[in-house]
């Protein structure tokens, strides 16, 4: 078992995180043990964030203590592993759709470290008062304003680090991903430096994974 990063394991070409809940699966993914630690397999074909360490991204900002902001939780499929790593920390999922919400709350239930938020992610004033300083801001979600959503959460929240998988399709299908690509860049250069990028296919298509410091 190989440590990419804190919490973050390799093993036969897949990546795995520690269960927090020993025993449980979320969204039906392998269970393996070692030296008397279980570990959950974590699918890149499932997970863009998986893909993205996968794909050789070098930044990644989750740790022990991080408290975080994710938006798009959906049914805490990503949220669970960011849980598994950020055990002294905390995860606020927001999410518009009741549907995953409704599991999502339930997993929220059985892991201490993640709360929902039922909120739509273009609206942070609404749930600015539920949430504490966070040192991250997560988001995967797919729509046409996806950029300005983060940004403009970048800046209500103050955070210094983000993390945003971003869908070419969602912006403008009418345009190559590239040429998208370059356009959000050139956006997010304006308010955030870019870290580190990659791109996520051939698991997630035409999608880009960038990490920004304020
Ligand atoms: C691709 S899914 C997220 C998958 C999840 N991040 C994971 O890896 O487990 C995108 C999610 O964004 C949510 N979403 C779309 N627009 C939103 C908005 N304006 N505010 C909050 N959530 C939104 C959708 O309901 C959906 O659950």
């Amino acid at each position: 078992m190989k440590q990419l990063f804190p919490g973050v394991y390799r093993y036969k070409g897949r990546l795995f995180t520690v269960n927090l809940i020993p025993g449980r699966r979320v969204y039906n993914e392998r269970l393996m043990t070692m030296d008397g630690i279980e570990y959950r397999s974590w699918n890149p074909y499932r997970s863009k964030m998986a893909a993205a360490i996968l794909k050789g991204l070098k930044r990644f900002p989750v740790r022990e203590s991080s408290r975080m902001l994710y938006l798009g939780v959906s049914s805490g499929t990503t949220a669970s592993h960011f849980s598994d790593i950020a055990t002294r920390g905390f995860i606020y999922g927001v999410d518009v759709a009741f549907r995953p919400m409704k599991r999502f709350v339930a997993l929220c239930g059985e892991r201490h470290n993640m709360t929902p938020i039922m909120a739509d992610a273009g609206r942070p004033e609404k749930y600015r008062p539920m949430v504490d300083a966070v040192d991250l801001i997560y988001q995967d979600i797919s729509q046409k304003n996806q950029v300005a959503i983060f940004l403009k959460n970048m800046d209500v929240f103050g955070a210094p680090e983000g993390l945003i998988m971003i869908k070419a399709r969602s912006i403008d299908v009418t345009l190559p991903p590239k040429k998208v690509f370059e356009m959000v860049k050139k956006k997010i250069r304006k308010h955030c430096t870019i870290e580190d990028e990659c791109r996520l296919d051939p698991q997630a298509k035409d999608h880009i994974c960038l990490a920004v410091k304020r």
